[in-house]
């Protein structure tokens, strides 16, 4: 059954191209710093009145470390690292994602309700890992 199994898995991967929908960008994770848009991290408006957040998630912190958006907006996230592994969670939110050296991630949520919003670190990254966190606040 294992090998059924690990078969399937490979011809998904492999012939049909079936992957996480994660890692569909790619990013040189050496030149994150550098690389626009990631070489500024923060919030853009766009011409529709949505937002994208651009973050950089490396040990043992996040940038941008505080992102305000106003009440309603509809933001979606980027995220990359230029190290390890790294979670992205932020509480009370169905965002949930990795932050990964060589990929961008991303993901889009409508921020409803006011509040300070816990951007925290759900992936063992290292010493620090504990204190790896941000806020979003929306006003
Ligand atoms: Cu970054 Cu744990």
């Amino acid at each position: 059954m294992l090998i059924v199994f690990l078969c399937i898995i490979g011809v998904a991967a492999f012939e049909d191209n079936i992957n996480p929908p994660s890692g569909l960008q790619a990013i040189d994770p050496t030149k994150v710093v550098t690389t626009p848009p990631f070489d500024k991290p923060g919030l853009r408006k766009l011409p529709d009145g949505s937002y994208e957040a651009y973050y950089v998630a490396q040990v043992f912190s996040f940038n941008p470390p505080v992102l305000k958006v106003p009440a309603g907006s509809k933001v979606t996230f980027y995220v990359t690292s230029p190290d390890v592994v790294h979670g992205f969670l932020v509480t009370h939110t169905d965002i949930n994602m990795m932050a990964v050296p060589g990929w961008v991630n991303t993901q889009t949520h409508v921020f409803r309700s006011r509040g300070t919003y816990l951007l925290i670190c759900h992936e063992y990254c290292g010493i620090g890992h504990q204190n790896m966190s941000a806020t979003i606040e929306v006003q």
